[in-house]
Formats: structure tokens, sequence, C-alpha cells
């Protein structure tokens, strides 16, 4: 692991995760021991808009039973379960973090999916899977840790069959390039936080043999999601089971500077879909 990937494994290592979502879940008045892939929701999906933005991501994408699926960067897993819930393909999670890699098993083993998911430590950009072993891989808000976009690209297009998709949602650079404030969901510090113009995506994924399909800017649906997040917090105060249960003790300012930075222009949430066409 580079020292770069420590520092990102370490900002998102906050400690005895998993016992801190089943208390959260037993708070919310759900029995952790009997809890489903929708109990989890609120808490397992670390990207900008949660859920709704995988349900818009996936309806570009309806994957069969027969789908093999890469998760690149899986977190604790909650793209994962959806994906096994609404379709039942058979996932495969990679995340640089032990601890995430540790909460995504014990959670998707909770909800009777462990025959169907597995979750393995191990970098984007040198992943522990065999070649050409995926029909689809995932990536949902990973890129701004890591710098080496051409890598990444050319690291999953190893894991794709001919053919296969490559669908991702980033947080990009807006068209007002201006430094960030921090801290931010995937950094504190500005040293692991690369946050690259779509050209650069589309760039490196031309490089290693793919084909663009479909490019979305989602600034509008981010922004209008969290005004709704921010009303239901001052209406009645955070969930117990949420994304800030991975995000440490600066939680909301790392949310505060997101929708500072989205509201300048500086950022700007980017669905990509892209074809193996090598
Ligand atoms: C904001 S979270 C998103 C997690 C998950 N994709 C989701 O949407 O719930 C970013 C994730 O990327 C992982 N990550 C960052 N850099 C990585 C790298 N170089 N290789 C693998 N995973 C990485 C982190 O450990 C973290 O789990």
């Amino acid at each position: 692991m580079s020292q770069i990937e420590q520092a990102v494994a370490q900002h998102y290592t906050t400690g005895a995760l998993t016992e801190r979502v089943r208390a959260a879940l037993k708070a919310s008045g759900v029995d952790p021991d009997a809890a489903t892939v929708a109990d989890l929701k609120a808490g397992d999906e670390f990207h900008t808009g949660g859920v709704l933005a995988t349900d818009n991501l996936f309806t570009q994408l309806s994957p069969t039973h027969a789908t093999r699926v890469l998760d690149v960067g899986c977190g604790i897993g909650g793209t994962s379960r959806y994906i096994v819930d609404r379709y039942d393909s058979m996932v495969t999670g990679v995340d640089l973090t032990p601890e995430f890699v540790e909460t995504a098993t014990a959670l998707s083993d909770l909800v009777g999916h462990s025959d169907k998911a597995s979750f393995h430590v191990g970098s984007a950009l040198d992943m522990p899977v065999p070649d050409a072993a995926f029909d689809l891989a995932i990536m949902l808000h990973v890129g701004m840790n890591i710098e080496d976009k051409a890598g990444l690209f050319t690291e999953v297009s190893r894991t794709l069959a001919t053919g296969g998709t490559f669908a991702l949602f980033d947080v990009m650079g807006g068209d007002v390039d201006e430094p960030l404030a921090f801290p931010l969901p995937w950094s504190s510090v500005a040293e692991t936080s690369f946050v690259h113009a779509p050209e650069v995506y589309k760039d490196a994924a031309a490089a290693a043999g793919f084909e663009l399909v479909t490019e979305n800017d989602r600034t509008m649906f981010a922004l209008e999601f969290f005004e709704d997040v921010f009303a239901k917090i001052a209406e009645s105060g955070p969930a117990p089971l949420g994304i800030h249960l991975m995000m440490g003790e600066t939680a909301p300012e790392k949310f505060q500077n997101y929708v500072a930075n989205l509201k300048a222009g500086h950022i700007c949430p980017t669905e990509m879909i892209f074809k193996k066409t090598g």
C-alpha cells in the first residue's frame, strides 16, 4: 500500500464501525440480528444522494442474475447488497480500508448474502481479482482518492470481459477551478484529494480501451438532495443511522463544505458509463 493509500484508509477508519451500525439500528427500533437490506440503506451508501443515486445509475444498467459485478471501492458494501437484493447478481467488492471490508462482510452475512457477495481488502490500482472475470464494474465516489486515473481505468479494464461495462459516479471538478474547502467526506486535507475534471476521466478511459456511453452532471440532483437532508435535520435532528457514522466528529463540517463547494461550482458529481471495446 502506498503512503497516500495508507493515509486514505486511515481517513476512513473511525473504529468499531460494525458495533456502531448495530447500535444505530437498535436506536432506530430495528433488531440488528433481523435487519434487512432496506433497514441498512440510510447508513450504507456512502455517496451523494445515497440509494436515490444508486437507483438512478442502475436503471441505466439493469444487470441480471448472470451478471458478474465488481464493486470498486465498495465501502461497507451498501451498493453490493443493493445489487444482490434487486438483481440477484454475484458481487465482488474491493476496498482499501480494512474496517470497511470487515463491516461489509458482517452486514452482508447478516442479511443472508454470504453466498452472493464477497469483500476483499485491496487497491483499485491492483485488485486481487482475475483478468476478464466481470461483466460490470461499478465505482461510486472513489476516484476522488485516486491520483492515477490512467492506472485506475487500465486496472478496471483488466478485470472486465470484452464488451463489459464500467459505470461510475464520482465527484469531479466543476467549472470554477479554485482550491476546495476542507475537510470533505473523502479527505480532510488537500494531499489525499484528487478531484479531476470529467475530461481527465474520459481521456484515461479512452486510453484504456473504453468507449463513453453516457455522461450525466448530477449537480442539481445533489443540491436538491442536500436541501432535503438539511431540512429534515433541522426539523427532527440527525437519524441514528446515517453515513455520518463513517465520517468521524467532523461529519457536519464535511457536509457543509461539500455543499459550499458544490454551490460555488468547484465540484460536480458526475455519472459516466463506459463500454470496454478492446
Ligand atoms: C466515499 S467512500 C464510497 C464507498 C462506496 N463506494 C459507497 O458508495 O458506499 C470511498 C471508498 O473508496 C475507498 N477507496 C479510496 N481509495 C481507494 C483505492 N485506491 N482503492 C480501493 N478503494 C479505495 C475507501 O476506502 C472508501 O471505502
